[in-house]
Protein backbone atom coordinates (compact mmCIF):
# COMPACT_ATOMS: atom_id res chain seq x y z
CA UNK A 1 0.00 0.00 0.00
CA UNK A 2 2.79 2.43 1.02
CA UNK A 3 4.82 1.48 -1.85
CA UNK A 4 3.40 3.99 -4.43
CA UNK A 5 3.37 6.86 -2.32
CA UNK A 6 7.16 6.61 -1.70
CA UNK A 7 8.04 7.02 -6.06
CA UNK A 8 8.10 10.88 -6.18
CA UNK A 9 8.80 11.93 -10.01
CA UNK A 10 12.55 11.73 -9.98
CA UNK A 11 13.62 10.46 -6.85
CA UNK A 12 14.01 6.65 -7.50
CA UNK A 13 17.23 6.76 -9.31
CA UNK A 14 19.06 8.81 -6.51
CA UNK A 15 18.67 6.05 -4.17
CA UNK A 16 21.97 4.20 -4.28
CA UNK A 17 24.86 5.22 -2.42
CA UNK A 18 26.00 8.44 -4.66
CA UNK A 19 22.53 10.58 -4.02
CA UNK A 20 22.48 13.48 -5.30
CA UNK A 21 26.39 13.73 -6.41
CA UNK A 22 26.85 14.77 -10.07
CA UNK A 23 30.98 14.77 -10.87
CA UNK A 24 31.71 16.70 -14.00
CA UNK A 25 34.26 14.32 -16.13
CA UNK A 26 36.18 16.33 -18.85
CA UNK A 27 37.17 13.46 -21.24
CA UNK A 28 39.61 13.81 -24.09
CA UNK A 29 39.01 9.64 -24.85
CA UNK A 30 37.17 8.66 -27.21
CA UNK A 31 33.23 9.44 -26.48
CA UNK A 32 32.16 6.00 -26.68
CA UNK A 33 33.93 4.39 -24.49
CA UNK A 34 33.96 7.11 -21.94
CA UNK A 35 30.06 6.75 -22.01
CA UNK A 36 30.28 2.99 -21.64
CA UNK A 37 32.67 3.74 -18.66
CA UNK A 38 30.49 6.37 -16.98
CA UNK A 39 27.06 4.33 -17.21
CA UNK A 40 28.91 1.13 -15.37
CA UNK A 41 30.09 3.44 -12.78
CA UNK A 42 27.09 5.15 -12.01
CA UNK A 43 24.77 1.55 -12.12
CA UNK A 44 27.71 0.27 -9.73
CA UNK A 45 27.86 3.51 -7.29
CA UNK A 46 24.87 6.02 -7.76
CA UNK A 47 27.25 8.65 -8.30
CA UNK A 48 25.82 10.30 -11.47
CA UNK A 49 28.78 11.79 -13.93
CA UNK A 50 27.99 14.44 -17.00
CA UNK A 51 30.76 14.23 -19.91
CA UNK A 52 32.41 17.55 -21.22
CA UNK A 53 34.46 16.14 -24.07
CA UNK A 54 37.30 17.82 -25.94
CA UNK A 55 40.93 16.55 -26.98
CA UNK A 56 43.85 16.16 -24.97
CA UNK A 57 45.28 19.53 -25.52
CA UNK A 58 42.09 21.28 -25.53
CA UNK A 59 40.83 20.37 -22.38
CA UNK A 60 44.26 20.20 -20.23
CA UNK A 61 44.79 23.93 -21.62
CA UNK A 62 41.41 24.57 -20.36
CA UNK A 63 42.00 23.29 -17.30
CA UNK A 64 45.06 25.08 -16.79
CA UNK A 65 43.33 28.15 -17.65
CA UNK A 66 40.68 27.55 -15.00
CA UNK A 67 43.02 26.79 -12.22
CA UNK A 68 41.01 26.07 -8.89
CA UNK A 69 38.07 27.13 -10.50
CA UNK A 70 37.46 24.58 -12.89
CA UNK A 71 34.18 22.63 -12.38
CA UNK A 72 36.38 19.29 -13.41
CA UNK A 73 36.39 16.76 -10.91
CA UNK A 74 38.04 14.32 -13.05
CA UNK A 75 40.18 14.59 -16.08
CA UNK A 76 40.47 11.63 -18.40
CA UNK A 77 42.62 11.88 -21.58
CA UNK A 78 43.24 10.14 -24.67
CA UNK A 79 46.97 10.37 -24.27
CA UNK A 80 49.25 11.19 -21.81
CA UNK A 81 51.09 14.74 -21.99
CA UNK A 82 48.22 16.13 -21.51
CA UNK A 83 48.01 15.16 -18.31
CA UNK A 84 51.59 15.37 -17.40
CA UNK A 85 50.81 18.98 -18.52
CA UNK A 86 47.91 19.41 -15.76
CA UNK A 87 49.90 17.27 -13.12
CA UNK A 88 53.10 20.32 -13.85
CA UNK A 89 50.51 22.87 -12.75
CA UNK A 90 50.02 21.47 -9.43
CA UNK A 91 46.37 21.00 -10.29
CA UNK A 92 46.04 17.08 -9.82
CA UNK A 93 45.42 15.62 -5.72
CA UNK A 94 47.25 12.10 -5.50
CA UNK A 95 45.75 9.42 -6.62
CA UNK A 96 44.73 6.95 -3.53
CA UNK A 97 47.12 4.32 -3.08
CA UNK A 98 44.44 1.38 -3.84
CA UNK A 99 44.02 2.88 -6.87
CA UNK A 100 47.55 2.85 -7.76
CA UNK A 101 47.86 -0.64 -6.82
CA UNK A 102 45.98 -1.84 -9.42
CA UNK A 103 47.63 -0.74 -12.19
CA UNK A 104 51.40 -1.38 -13.01
CA UNK A 105 54.30 1.04 -12.55
CA UNK A 106 55.15 1.78 -16.17
CA UNK A 107 51.28 2.58 -16.71
CA UNK A 108 51.32 5.58 -14.03
CA UNK A 109 52.82 8.61 -12.96
CA UNK A 110 55.23 7.85 -10.81
CA UNK A 111 54.57 10.97 -8.74
CA UNK A 112 50.94 9.44 -7.88
CA UNK A 113 49.54 12.03 -9.93
CA UNK A 114 47.56 9.92 -12.38
CA UNK A 115 47.26 6.78 -13.40
CA UNK A 116 46.44 5.10 -16.77
CA UNK A 117 43.26 3.04 -17.61
CA UNK A 118 43.98 2.50 -21.27
CA UNK A 119 46.80 2.09 -24.16
CA UNK A 120 47.08 2.33 -27.82
CA UNK A 121 50.07 1.03 -29.94
CA UNK A 122 51.81 2.87 -32.77
CA UNK A 123 51.83 1.11 -35.91
CA UNK A 124 52.38 2.20 -39.83
CA UNK A 125 49.17 0.78 -41.79
CA UNK A 126 50.70 0.13 -45.20
CA UNK A 127 49.14 -0.96 -48.79
CA UNK A 128 49.19 -4.38 -49.96
CA UNK A 129 49.04 -4.60 -53.10
CA UNK A 130 52.11 -2.35 -53.80
CA UNK A 131 54.41 -3.39 -50.28
CA UNK A 132 55.01 -6.47 -48.25
CA UNK A 133 56.10 -6.18 -44.40
CA UNK A 134 59.31 -7.13 -45.00
CA UNK A 135 59.69 -3.60 -47.33
CA UNK A 136 58.72 -1.36 -44.48
CA UNK A 137 61.27 0.52 -42.75
CA UNK A 138 62.34 -0.74 -39.61
CA UNK A 139 62.01 2.96 -37.61
CA UNK A 140 59.90 4.96 -37.58
CA UNK A 141 62.49 7.60 -38.32
CA UNK A 142 62.74 6.25 -41.35
CA UNK A 143 59.69 7.33 -42.75
CA UNK A 144 61.80 10.95 -43.08
CA UNK A 145 63.83 9.59 -46.02
CA UNK A 146 63.61 11.09 -49.25
CA UNK A 147 62.61 7.72 -50.77
CA UNK A 148 59.32 7.77 -48.68
CA UNK A 149 58.60 11.53 -50.16
CA UNK A 150 54.93 11.70 -51.17
CA UNK A 151 53.94 8.39 -49.80
CA UNK A 152 53.04 8.51 -46.16
CA UNK A 153 50.24 9.69 -44.36
CA UNK A 154 49.86 11.42 -41.31
CA UNK A 155 47.38 13.31 -39.25
CA UNK A 156 49.40 15.74 -37.45
CA UNK A 157 46.76 17.74 -35.70
CA UNK A 158 45.29 15.13 -33.73
CA UNK A 159 46.61 14.41 -30.07
CA UNK A 160 47.39 10.76 -30.76
CA UNK A 161 50.32 12.01 -33.32
CA UNK A 162 51.42 14.61 -31.14
CA UNK A 163 51.66 11.78 -28.58
CA UNK A 164 53.85 9.96 -31.33
CA UNK A 165 56.50 12.68 -31.22
CA UNK A 166 56.29 13.69 -27.96
CA UNK A 167 58.09 9.69 -27.79
CA UNK A 168 60.59 10.31 -30.44
CA UNK A 169 61.68 13.41 -28.52
CA UNK A 170 61.65 11.77 -25.47
CA UNK A 171 63.59 8.57 -26.94
CA UNK A 172 65.90 10.23 -29.49
CA UNK A 173 66.38 13.70 -28.32
CA UNK A 174 65.16 17.22 -29.60
CA UNK A 175 67.49 17.44 -32.76
CA UNK A 176 67.01 13.88 -34.24
CA UNK A 177 63.55 15.02 -33.62
CA UNK A 178 63.20 18.13 -35.29
CA UNK A 179 65.28 16.27 -38.55
CA UNK A 180 62.36 13.73 -38.28
CA UNK A 181 59.78 16.34 -38.77
CA UNK A 182 61.64 18.41 -41.54
CA UNK A 183 61.39 15.40 -43.39
CA UNK A 184 58.11 14.42 -42.79
CA UNK A 185 57.01 18.10 -43.51
CA UNK A 186 58.32 17.01 -46.94
CA UNK A 187 57.30 13.52 -47.59
CA UNK A 188 53.88 13.58 -45.45
CA UNK A 189 50.42 14.02 -47.07
CA UNK A 190 48.40 15.87 -44.05
CA UNK A 191 45.19 14.16 -43.38
CA UNK A 192 42.49 15.48 -40.51
CA UNK A 193 42.65 12.16 -38.52
CA UNK A 194 43.86 8.47 -38.37
CA UNK A 195 41.03 6.96 -40.04
CA UNK A 196 41.35 9.46 -42.88
CA UNK A 197 45.14 8.41 -42.81
CA UNK A 198 43.90 4.39 -42.82
CA UNK A 199 41.62 5.15 -45.24
CA UNK A 200 44.14 6.71 -47.93
CA UNK A 201 46.49 4.34 -47.48
CA UNK A 202 43.16 1.74 -48.67
CA UNK A 203 42.21 4.10 -51.37
CA UNK A 204 46.02 3.57 -52.62
CA UNK A 205 46.45 7.71 -52.24
CA UNK A 206 49.47 6.53 -50.06
CA UNK A 207 51.63 3.92 -49.71
CA UNK A 208 51.77 3.72 -45.29
CA UNK A 209 51.11 5.94 -42.62
CA UNK A 210 51.27 6.79 -38.72
CA UNK A 211 48.35 5.93 -36.28
CA UNK A 212 47.14 3.47 -33.74
CA UNK A 213 46.28 -0.19 -33.98
CA UNK A 214 42.15 0.08 -32.90
CA UNK A 215 41.44 2.06 -35.82
CA UNK A 216 42.72 -0.42 -38.26
CA UNK A 217 40.98 -3.25 -35.73
CA UNK A 218 37.49 -1.54 -35.56
CA UNK A 219 37.42 -0.95 -39.33
CA UNK A 220 38.15 -4.88 -39.85
CA UNK A 221 35.33 -6.02 -37.32
CA UNK A 222 32.97 -4.29 -39.36
CA UNK A 223 33.53 -5.64 -42.39
CA UNK A 224 36.90 -3.66 -43.40
CA UNK A 225 35.22 -0.98 -45.41
CA UNK A 226 37.94 1.14 -45.08
CA UNK A 227 40.98 -1.08 -44.80
CA UNK A 228 40.51 -4.34 -47.41
CA UNK A 229 43.45 -3.13 -48.88
CA UNK A 230 45.78 -2.26 -45.59
CA UNK A 231 47.97 -4.44 -43.11
CA UNK A 232 49.91 -3.46 -39.93
CA UNK A 233 53.52 -2.91 -39.43
CA UNK A 234 54.33 -3.57 -35.96
CA UNK A 235 57.81 -1.98 -35.32
CA UNK A 236 58.79 -3.47 -32.18
CA UNK A 237 62.75 -3.47 -31.22
CA UNK A 238 61.84 -0.89 -28.36
CA UNK A 239 61.69 1.46 -31.62
CA UNK A 240 59.78 5.19 -30.73
CA UNK A 241 57.25 3.83 -33.77
CA UNK A 242 56.33 0.81 -31.16
CA UNK A 243 55.15 3.78 -28.53
CA UNK A 244 52.51 2.55 -26.44
CA UNK A 245 50.55 5.52 -25.48
CA UNK A 246 48.54 5.70 -22.24
CA UNK A 247 44.97 7.17 -21.33
CA UNK A 248 45.57 8.87 -18.19
CA UNK A 249 42.73 9.64 -15.51
CA UNK A 250 43.31 11.78 -12.57
CA UNK A 251 41.30 13.98 -9.84
CA UNK A 252 41.29 17.45 -9.80
CA UNK A 253 42.66 19.08 -6.43
CA UNK A 254 39.87 21.39 -6.71
CA UNK A 255 37.34 19.08 -6.94
CA UNK A 256 34.20 19.10 -4.84
CA UNK A 257 33.45 15.83 -4.92
CA UNK A 258 36.75 14.36 -4.19
CA UNK A 259 35.59 10.97 -2.44
CA UNK A 260 33.18 10.27 -5.64
CA UNK A 261 35.88 11.60 -8.48
CA UNK A 262 38.55 9.00 -6.26
CA UNK A 263 35.99 6.43 -6.76
CA UNK A 264 35.57 7.31 -10.91
CA UNK A 265 39.17 6.79 -11.07
CA UNK A 266 38.95 3.75 -9.00
CA UNK A 267 36.57 1.95 -11.16
CA UNK A 268 38.00 3.25 -14.55
CA UNK A 269 41.06 1.19 -13.07
CA UNK A 270 39.16 -1.69 -11.39
CA UNK A 271 38.43 -5.38 -12.61
CA UNK A 272 34.91 -4.11 -13.73
CA UNK A 273 35.99 -1.24 -15.60
CA UNK A 274 38.50 -2.90 -17.01
CA UNK A 275 36.39 -5.53 -18.60
CA UNK A 276 33.69 -2.64 -19.61
CA UNK A 277 36.65 -1.53 -21.60
CA UNK A 278 38.12 -5.19 -23.03
CA UNK A 279 34.62 -5.90 -23.99
CA UNK A 280 33.75 -2.73 -26.01
CA UNK A 281 33.97 -2.13 -29.56
CA UNK A 282 36.76 0.32 -29.22
CA UNK A 283 39.26 -2.24 -28.79
CA UNK A 284 42.20 -0.41 -26.75
CA UNK A 285 44.58 -1.89 -24.54
CA UNK A 286 43.57 -3.22 -20.67
CA UNK A 287 46.66 -1.91 -18.51
CA UNK A 288 45.12 -2.71 -15.16
CA UNK A 289 44.03 -5.27 -12.75
CA UNK A 290 45.12 -8.15 -14.62
CA UNK A 291 42.52 -7.95 -17.29
CA UNK A 292 43.04 -9.25 -20.43
CA UNK A 293 42.51 -7.30 -23.54
CA UNK A 294 40.30 -7.87 -26.55
CA UNK A 295 42.11 -11.42 -27.94
CA UNK A 296 41.57 -9.91 -31.44
CA UNK A 297 44.80 -7.22 -30.14
CA UNK A 298 48.49 -8.56 -30.58
CA UNK A 299 49.27 -8.68 -26.91
CA UNK A 300 51.16 -5.73 -25.42
CA UNK A 301 53.94 -8.01 -24.27
CA UNK A 302 54.69 -8.84 -27.42
CA UNK A 303 54.91 -5.09 -29.03
CA UNK A 304 59.01 -4.62 -28.02
CA UNK A 305 57.10 -1.52 -26.77
CA UNK A 306 59.76 1.25 -25.84
CA UNK A 307 60.64 2.12 -22.22
CA UNK A 308 59.25 5.83 -22.05
CA UNK A 309 59.00 7.92 -19.13
CA UNK A 310 55.61 9.02 -19.14
CA UNK A 311 55.67 12.04 -17.16
CA UNK A 312 58.63 13.14 -19.54
CA UNK A 313 56.44 13.63 -22.52
CA UNK A 314 55.80 17.07 -23.03
CA UNK A 315 53.20 18.49 -25.08
CA UNK A 316 53.76 22.05 -25.15
CA UNK A 317 57.21 21.05 -27.00
CA UNK A 318 56.05 19.04 -29.19
CA UNK A 319 54.01 21.98 -30.50
CA UNK A 320 56.34 24.97 -30.82
CA UNK A 321 58.44 22.03 -32.62
CA UNK A 322 55.65 20.64 -34.88
CA UNK A 323 54.60 24.47 -35.62
CA UNK A 324 58.56 25.22 -36.51
CA UNK A 325 58.28 22.41 -39.38
CA UNK A 326 55.61 23.74 -40.54
CA UNK A 327 53.52 20.93 -39.49
CA UNK A 328 50.72 22.33 -37.04
FE1 LIG B 1 42.16 8.06 -31.18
Amino acid sequence: MAVTACSAPGASSDAGAGGDTTLVLYNAQHEDLAQAEVDAFTAQTGVKVELRNGDDSELGNQIVAEGDASPADVFVTENSPAMTLVASRGLLAPVEAATRDQVPAQYQANDGSWVGWAARATVLPYDTRVLTAAAMPASILDLADPAWAGKVGIAPGGADFQAIVSAVLSLRGEQATADWLTGLKSNARIYQSNSAVMKAVDAGEVETGIIYHYYWLKDQAEGAPNSANVALKYLGNQDPGAFVSVSGAGVLKSSRHPEQAQQLVAFLTSQRGQEVSAQSTNLEYTVASGVASNPALRPLAELGAPAVDLTALNGPQVVTMMQNAGLI
